[in-house]
């Protein structure tokens, strides 16, 4: 066993199965050096205070107040970091305009790395602080700032999975922002991987290369081939956007006479380690592939309704099998906040169960059973996003990694009372996840560690 070194005393809500929710009253979390829960000890155990004595003279001992509570650390599977300047800015233009006229004037900034370093710091802590505490980023086409992107997360205690961006399509990227050659993409992509798995030697929390073809249109086929060998040779993340959009998915059926899934598959880029942003258009052999292949979709349920033309069908591929995690897609999405995402994921799988149009007959205006409810989408957030990754996240049990948000509910600027009516758990996680600001988050731990806490 290895030596415990924290224990944290307070109550618990996870989610262990899609739809199911736990409440842990006051247990002890025990946490080894390495930033693994080692044991949870619940609060009528014989050796409870027992416990309690050891961990408060050989430990960190840390304890919860009256109105706080532990959630797991969220995980975000989808953002571009370079947009975040641009998050809230021109999303009344469809996709196509908001890439070519904002996007890539935006992105190709990052050349200059003293830039990169101010908004991707900015942009990590901004995540922190309100409970994020993995996240999958795309970067840029640039390899310094990239990297540049991986070492703040490195500095800053946040779990990254980042990619240097491939687009080496010389008709559909503007000159002024893609990759030079083919070979020069792949090239760099892969000394982009080494110098991450480097990087990520001494750093507790990980960070880690992901391969990332901006996505189908943006890359010739020689690159998504040459990017699909490196994932096998490296056994690495990839991702990309799939299906994301009525354009994107009828222009990949026109380029190969295949679905945009299938393109995915036959290049090399599904497998366990992937997570496809979006997927919006996926039909049920789609869903098949994912499942097949191990992929997972990043649903990011404000971004789609902007650019999406579609809801996602949550409740019918998670029926089917398929890993879905939510992803913020900075800033596709306006948003950096999860609980905004999981908020809006709720409310637009509604509007896709009941349709919108008054107009037509009741029962021919939606799709059948595709609502959601909170709960669900608090699982997506959390172990949804680890199964996403294949990495012990998500939940607060023996043998996960310990990333944690500590959640006041009393907090000066936003308290969230219920005025002592409604006495049930769920009623309270709902109240959190519905209410809670960034003024809530007190405290979040990555890997075990503080790295944010409110005020400081
Ligand atoms: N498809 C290709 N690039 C992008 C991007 O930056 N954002 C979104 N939402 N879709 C994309
Ligand atoms: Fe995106």
């Amino acid at each position: 066993m290895n030596k415990i070194t924290k224990v944290f005393k307070g109550s618990v809500f996870h989610s262990k199965k899609f739809g199911e929710l736990q409440f842990l009253e006051n247990v002890l979390i025990e946490v080894n050096e390495k930033g693994i829960i080692e044991e949870v000890i619940e609060n009528d155990s014989l050796i409870y205070e027992e416990k309690i004595k050891f961990a408060k003279e050989n430990c960190e001992f840390i304890e919860l107040k009256d109105g706080e509570y532990f959630l797991p650390g969220f995980v975000d599977l989808h953002v571009h970091a370079p947009q975040w300047p641009q998050a809230g800015i021109a999303l009344d233009e469809p996709l196509n305009v908001w890439l070519d006229e904002c996007t890539f004037p935006l992105e190709e900034k990052y050349k200059d790395i003293k830039f990169a370093r101010e908004v991707y710091t900015d942009l990590v802590k901004q995540f922190l602080a309100r409970g994020t505490t993995t996240v999958m980023y795309f970067a840029t086409v640039h390899n310094e700032a990239s990297l540049e992107l991986a070492k703040i997360c490195a500095k800053l205690g946040q779990r990254g999975l980042v990619g240097k961006v491939v687009m080496d399509d010389k008709i559909m990227n503007p000159e002024f922002y893609r990759d030079n050659s083919t070979e020069e993409a792949i090239n760099n992509t892969e000394k982009f991987i080494l110098d991450v798995k480097e990087l990520g030697k001494d750093v507790i929390q990980g960070v880690y290369p992901v391969i990332t073809p901006r996505f189908v249109p943006s890359c010739t086929d020689e690159a998504l081939e040459g990017l699909g060998k490196l994932a096998k040779k490296y056994n690495s993340y990839v991702q990309s956007h799939c299906s994301e959009c009525q354009w994107e998915h009828d222009f990949v059926q026109e380029r190969f006479g295949k679905r945009d899934t299938e393109v995915l598959e036959e290049f090399g880029l599904l497998g366990s380690k992937s997570v496809m942003a979006h997927c919006n258009f996926l039909n049920e052999a789609d869903g098949e592939i994912f499942i097949k292949t191990g992929t997972a979709i990043g649903h990011c349920p404000i971004s789609n309704s902007y650019f999406a033309n579609a809801v996602l069908p949550v409740k019918k591929l998670k029926k089917q099998g398929v890993n879905i995690g939510l992803g913020t897609d900075i800033s596709g999405g306006f948003s950096p906040s999860l609980y905004e995402n999981i908020r809006h994921a709720v409310i637009s799988s509604r509007i896709l169960e009941d349709g919108v149009d008054s107009e037509k007959e009741r029962f021919e205006r939606g799709v059948s059973n595709s609502r959601i409810s909170v709960v669900e989408a608090f699982y997506l957030a959390t172990k949804g996003g680890g199964e996403s990754l294949s990495l012990p996240l998500g939940i607060i049990e023996k043998g996960y990694i310990c990333d944690l948000q500590v959640i006041d509910t009393k907090a000066k600027n936003n308290v969230l009372p219920d005025f002592g009516v409604f006495p049930k758990k769920e009623h309270l996680l709902q109240k959190i996840l519905y209410l809670s600001t960034i003024d809530n988050v007190k405290k979040v731990y990555v890997q075990g560690n503080l790295v944010h806490s409110k005020g400081e």
